[in-house]
This record gives C-alpha cells, structure tokens and sequence, in this order.
C-alpha cells in the first residue's frame, strides 16, 4: 500500500503559498525520482506499528510504586468525545499524581487535537501523530498534582475531545486509555516553586503554593463538543462569570491555547497588504504577531505569547517520526499571578466578575481556555483585600514591511511589560503581593526566490517575578520564573520535472527554555532544543520519497539533581538514545 501522506493545507505557508503559484511548467531539476520510489523501508514483512515519542525527563516519582491505579477510560473514538464519571480510589494516601494517556490508531486521517477536562477544568492537551499505515501507538505521563483539589474530589465527569482538524469524515478509529496513578511521596520531594518563609507573626498553617491549589474554577465552555471556547478573530473575546470564595487569598490563571487552520502557523504569516498585492488567495495573514490577553472585566491583565507547537504534519512530517515536535503530546500551559486583583474579585455584593481571553490578531480558529487556581484560607472565612497599585500593561509593538514581488521581509518586535501590587489580609497577616511581568517578542520572516525560499526566525522571552512581604516589610516570599523560546525554519521549494511535483526541503530549530527560582535558594533549569532537517519530493498532497532527521537534547537540573537526554532519530526510527544522571556541566547549584 502506498503511504499517502496529505499535505492539505497543513505544510508552511511557503506551502500554501508556493503550491497554488502557477509554476514555470519549463524548469526541472537535474535529479529525477521515480514516483515508485517507496518512503518506507522495505516492506516483505508486515512491519510493527510506529510509535511516537515525545522525549522529556522521567517525572520525579517515577521510580517509586504508585500506592494506587484507577484505569479510568477506555474508549474507541467514533464520535469527537466521550466522558467517563471520576471518583478517587477509596482507602488510598497519596500526595501526587500522574495521568497516563495512551493512543492507538489504524487510521490515515491525519492532524487531531485532543484534550482531557476534569469537570470542565483542562487537565491535559495534545496532538496526534501522523498516520502510518502499519498503524501508530504513543502514550504521555503528565503530573496533574497541581489538581489535586478536583482529583480528591467524587463523582466528576471526566471528558475527553479528539477533533479532527482537518474536514474529512474517515471511518478512523482511535483507541484511547487514560489512567490516573497516585504516588505518595514527601512532601518535600515535590515542593512548587513559591516556598514560604515563615513571617514572623503569621498562623503556621497558611502556606504559598507549597501545596497545589484548594479550589479550581473552570474558564471553559460547557456543553458537550469539548470545554474550550473557539477564537476566530482578534475582536472575539471569550469571557465567564466568576465568584470565587470570600476566603481566597491567591489566585493563579491557567492557560491552555493551540492555533488551528489559518493561524496554525502563524509565526510565519505575512501581513494582508503582501498577500493582497500579490493576489495570493491563501487568507493566512494578519501578520506573525499573536498573543493571548486575559481580561478582568475588561481591562487586560496579562498576556502571554504561545510556544510554536508544531503538530504531526507540520512543516515536513518526516521531521516528526517517531520524535514528534517539542510539546506535541504534552502542550505547556501558562500562567499569570492574579494575586494583586483579589481587591476586585473578592469585591463585597452581588457582584459577579468576568475573566476573559482574546487574541491579538487571530484568523480562524484558536481552542483555549483556562483554569482559575484558588488557594482558600481554611483558618479565617473573611479575607479582607484591596489595590495598592494596578497600571495598564505597557506595549511596545514594531512592525516592519519591505517587499517587491513576492519576495521580501517582514519584522515584528514588541515587548509588553505589566507591574501590579494588593494587599491580602488573612490569617497569615496583611501581605502585600507586587507582580512583575515582561514579554519579549522578535521576529523576523523573510521570502526569497519568488517566494519560495522562507526563513522565519522568531524568539520569545517571558518573565514573571512575585513578590509578597509582610505588614513590616519583610519578604515572605519570592518567585521568579522565565520561559525563553527560539524558533528558526527555513523551507524551500523547487519544482519538479513532472507535472505538480515539487521538492521541498526543510530546516526547523527550536527550543523550551525554562528557568524557576524561589525563595531559600530553590532553583531550577531546564532546555529542551530539537534540530530537524530533510527533504520531501512531493506530488500534490502525496509524499513520494524523503528523508528526514531530528536531534534532540533535554537538559532538567534543579536542587536534587540532574537529568540529560540526546536523541537521535533518522528515516524514521531512532538511532540513538542516551541519558545521564550526572550534570555535564557542574554549574554551581
Ligand atoms: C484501608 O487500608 C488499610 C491499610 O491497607 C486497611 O487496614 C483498612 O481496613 C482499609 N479501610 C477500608 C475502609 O478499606
Ligand atoms: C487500553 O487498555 C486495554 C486494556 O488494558 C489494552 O488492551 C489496550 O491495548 C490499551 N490501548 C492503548 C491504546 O493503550
Ligand atoms: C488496528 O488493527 C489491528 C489489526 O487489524 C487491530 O487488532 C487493532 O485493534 C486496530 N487498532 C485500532 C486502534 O483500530
Ligand atoms: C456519586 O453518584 C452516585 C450516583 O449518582 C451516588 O450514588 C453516590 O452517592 C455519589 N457519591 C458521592 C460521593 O457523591
Ligand atoms: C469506511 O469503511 C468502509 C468499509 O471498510 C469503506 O467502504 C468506506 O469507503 C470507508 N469510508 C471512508 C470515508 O473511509
Ligand atoms: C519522608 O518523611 C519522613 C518523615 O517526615 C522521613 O522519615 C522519611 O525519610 C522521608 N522519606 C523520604 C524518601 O524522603
Ligand atoms: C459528556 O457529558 C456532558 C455533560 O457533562 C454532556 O453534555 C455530553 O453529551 C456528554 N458526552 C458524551 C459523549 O456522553
Ligand atoms: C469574530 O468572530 C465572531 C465569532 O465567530 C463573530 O461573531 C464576529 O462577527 C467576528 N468579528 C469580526 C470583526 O469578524
Ligand atoms: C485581618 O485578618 C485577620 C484574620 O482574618 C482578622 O482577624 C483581622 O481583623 C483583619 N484585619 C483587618 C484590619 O481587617
Ligand atoms: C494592608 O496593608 C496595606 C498596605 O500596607 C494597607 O493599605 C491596608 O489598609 C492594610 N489592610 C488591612 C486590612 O489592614
Ligand atoms: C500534465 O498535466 C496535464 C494536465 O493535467 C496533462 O494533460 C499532461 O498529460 C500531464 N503531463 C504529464 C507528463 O504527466
Ligand atoms: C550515540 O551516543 C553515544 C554516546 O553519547 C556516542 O558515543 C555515539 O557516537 C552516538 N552515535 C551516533 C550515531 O550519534
């Protein structure tokens, strides 16, 4: 059987933009691939099915016996959702906890986005691989400690959405299982960023973030086609009433967001005036400059921008076979402090407050949503809070237009930068809360050869820093975190001496960069830099023949150790594969 594997509309917008130019039917290139050339290796015996790994370091409590096991869905997709009803394992201690998702599939349908809602709260979200036609499997191990308050919680609907992104209606079948496995394991062992410094007066049972959050409140969609809300377009704005409980004393926002169809890469769309002087019907425009602002009541708050995930057909598919692209199974998530805006929420009444989400500039569709973490102060059921200084987030954007044709260059750099401070008054005390965010963003797109050589270089930077002092002045506690993400592609297209054939080759360089510091010395690091490149001969929507790798390394480091990680994956399967527990480096810790 030959693989057919569709491009649709899914490749780079050099893709979009290249495969709908009329080509010089004249040009040809000095190599010719015959169309019997198979992409696959040899083929006599049935070969396994593939699976797909994303590399990450193994969890902290790996190694240790859960104390219990709920297997809790089992299901073959054939509608896009299914639920099951969530109750914790009776008789069981435990402190975290770990979702196993595991997938398999027969079908040649490709591009699903997936996620997993505990009562509306998203646990998890993920991509499918590409088809093979051998048949594909992949599973992915997240810590959901952090929803602990839901998971001890009885008789919840756990759902589950598989979405096809791409319009086909195949007889596609996807096995999924989802088990959740409790370990119990000091506390220590586990401890959040946010660690408490004991202010000199305060009661010993309030803590900051030690522990995973007492009440999570969905920002989600109810009804049954999944939890996430659809963004279209830069004025849609999602929004939900909240009441959060009159003892809250923080507050932390949860993103979780995956571009979809027009703006899938949108790190590499040009502005609209290029595609409209040049006549290009592909709508993929609006610039590459997106970014997710939460609103609270209308008046922004924060914002962040989205790591590229690159899903199972992005770019060059061959890229991501077995290693799929970095966050493809597990998407990061994003954070804000809300903390200082407790004065509003918390607000005395009938009042019913809205967070919201937008984003900038969007085209069709975006899928987010969030989840609002409380921390309730169990000793008090009055916290008393107020403003001590809110201003407007502060953006800087730039852009930076040249072209002639269809060749040219198109900067973006912006930088947003947000600062607010409350008071909180519980059992702990009057503590104050000062938040400081910064988001960088630069990025630059240029379109060679008529447009079909492209590079897009982009990075992002992402800082937030908190702060809480005491009545008298003291820090009881400190947080920093910073998130950094390059992105480098570089793609080309040549025709090919047959009719509607083209050869493509492909670059892609990008990274996870993630840095968290705490008070008491708590620091941790972690890279996670993937390195592809290949080529495909490509006949219309079909992969004739190609050859891909991807390098991988993922370095973790924190106060209790070390983990590193090369991959190599090469046509398809992995070639090398290696860890350590020793730091290479021996930075001082
Ligand atoms: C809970 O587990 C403990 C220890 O395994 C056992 O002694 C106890 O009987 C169990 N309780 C219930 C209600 O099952
Ligand atoms: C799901 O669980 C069943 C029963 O344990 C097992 O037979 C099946 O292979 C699993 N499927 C996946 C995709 O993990
Ligand atoms: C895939 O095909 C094999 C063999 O035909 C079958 O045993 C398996 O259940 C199928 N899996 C899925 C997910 O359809
Ligand atoms: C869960 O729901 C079932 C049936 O609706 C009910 O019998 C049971 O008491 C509920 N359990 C809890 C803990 O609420
Ligand atoms: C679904 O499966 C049937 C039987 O195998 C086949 O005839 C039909 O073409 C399939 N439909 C799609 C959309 O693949
Ligand atoms: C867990 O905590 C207990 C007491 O707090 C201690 O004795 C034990 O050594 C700890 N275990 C580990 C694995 O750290
Ligand atoms: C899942 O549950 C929701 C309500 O929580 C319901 O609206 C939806 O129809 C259910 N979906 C399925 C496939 O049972
Ligand atoms: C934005 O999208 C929403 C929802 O799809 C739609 O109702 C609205 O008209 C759109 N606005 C613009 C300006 O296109
Ligand atoms: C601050 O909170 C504490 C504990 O909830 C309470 O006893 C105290 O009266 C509050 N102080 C003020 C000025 O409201
Ligand atoms: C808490 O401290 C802030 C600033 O120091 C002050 O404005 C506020 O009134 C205090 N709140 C209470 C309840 O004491
Ligand atoms: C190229 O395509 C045209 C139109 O689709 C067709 O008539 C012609 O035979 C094709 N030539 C080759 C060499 O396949
Ligand atoms: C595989 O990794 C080992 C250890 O890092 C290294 O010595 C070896 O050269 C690697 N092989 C390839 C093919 O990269």
């Amino acid at each position: 059987m030959h693989p057919s594997l569709h491009l649709l509309h899914h490749l780079l917008l050099l893709l979009s933009l290249t495969l709908t130019l009329p080509f010089s039917p004249t040009s040809s290139l000095p190599l010719h691939l015959s169309k019997t050339t198979h992409l696959r290796r040899a083929k006599s015996a049935p070969a396994p099915p593939q699976q797909y790994i994303e590399v990450t370091r193994p969890l902290p409590f790996d190694s240790l016996t859960p104390s219990c096991i709920l297997p809790l869905l089992s299901h073959t997709f054939s509608a896009p959702t299914a639920n099951a009803t969530y109750s914790p394992p009776a008789n069981c201690s435990w402190s975290n906890a770990v979702l196993h998702f595991s997938a398999a599939s027969n079908g040649s349908h490709r591009g699903r986005i997936a996620a997993v809602w505990l009562s509306g709260a998203e646990l998890a979200r993920s991509s499918t691989p590409d088809p093979t036609p051998e048949g594909t499997f992949w599973n992915f191990r997240k810590d959901v400690t952090r929803y602990a308050s839901l998971l001890r919680s009885s008789n919840l609907t756990l759902s589950i959405a598989l979405y096809s992104l791409v319009g086909h209606v195949t007889n596609d079948t996807y096995d999924v299982n989802v088990t959740f496995l409790y370990y119990d394991v000091n506390k220590t062992d586990h401890a959040a960023p946010l660690t408490l410094i004991r202010p000199e007066k305060s009661s010993e049972s309030l803590e900051l973030n030690q522990n995973p959050a007492d009440l999570i409140v969905p920002i989600s969609a109810p009804g049954d086609g999944g939890h996430w809300f659809r963004i279209d377009n830069g004025s849609d704005s999602i929004s939900r009433n909240i009441q959060i409980p009159s003892n809250t004393y923080r507050a932390v926002i949860e993103i979780y967001v995956s571009p979809h169809d027009r703006d899938e890469f949108w790190y590499s769309n040009p502005p609209d005036y290029y595609l409209e002087i040049n006549n290009i019907p592909i709508k993929r425009g609006h610039g590459s400059y997106r970014e997710v602002a939460v609103k609270l009541n209308d008046n922004v708050v924060g914002s962040v921008i989205p790591f590229p995930v690159i899903y199972g057909g992005g770019i060059d598919p061959l890229f991501w076979q077995p290693l799929v692209s970095i966050g493809a199974f597990d998407f990061p998530s994003y954070e804000i402090e809300l903390t200082p805006y407790l004065g509003i929420m918390l607000e005395k009444g009938n009042n019913l407050h809205s967070l919201g989400l937008e984003v900038t500039d969007a085209l069709p569709y975006w899928l987010i949503d969030a989840n609002l973490h409380l921390w309730i102060d169990s000793n008090g059921d009055s916290v008393t809070a107020g403003p001590i200084e809110y201003r407007d987030p502060r953006k800087r954007l730039e852009r930076e237009s040249k072209f002639h044709d269809l060749d040219g260059k198109f900067k973006v750099e912006g930088e947003t930068k947000r600062e607010a401070s409350g008071w909180v008054n519980s059992s702990a005390g009057n503590l104050t809360t000062h938040v400081y965010g910064k988001v960088e963003f630069e990025s630059k797109l240029v379109l060679k050869h008529g447009g079909r050589k492209v590079r897009v270089r982009q990075s992002v930077r992402a800082v937030e820093e908190v702060r809480v002092r005491s009545d008298a002045g003291h820090s009881v506690a400190e947080m920093a975190r910073e998130r950094r993400y390059p992105l480098q592609v570089r793609a080309r297209v040549m025709p090919g001496s047959e009719n509607e054939t083209y050869w493509i080759a492909a670059e892609v360089e990008h990274a996870m960069k993630e840095e968290k510091k705490g008070s008491g010395g708590m620091r941790s690091e972690s890279e996670n830099r993937q390195k592809s490149r290949g080529w495909m001969f490509v006949r219309e929507c079909e992969i004739l023949s190609g050859a891909a790798a991807t390098s991988q390394s993922y370095y973790a480091k924190d106060g209790k150790g070390c983990y590193a990680r090369h991959v190599l994956a090469d046509g398809g399967a992995v070639k090398n594969d290696t860890h350590s527990f020793v730091c290479a480096h021996t930075a001082a810790s």
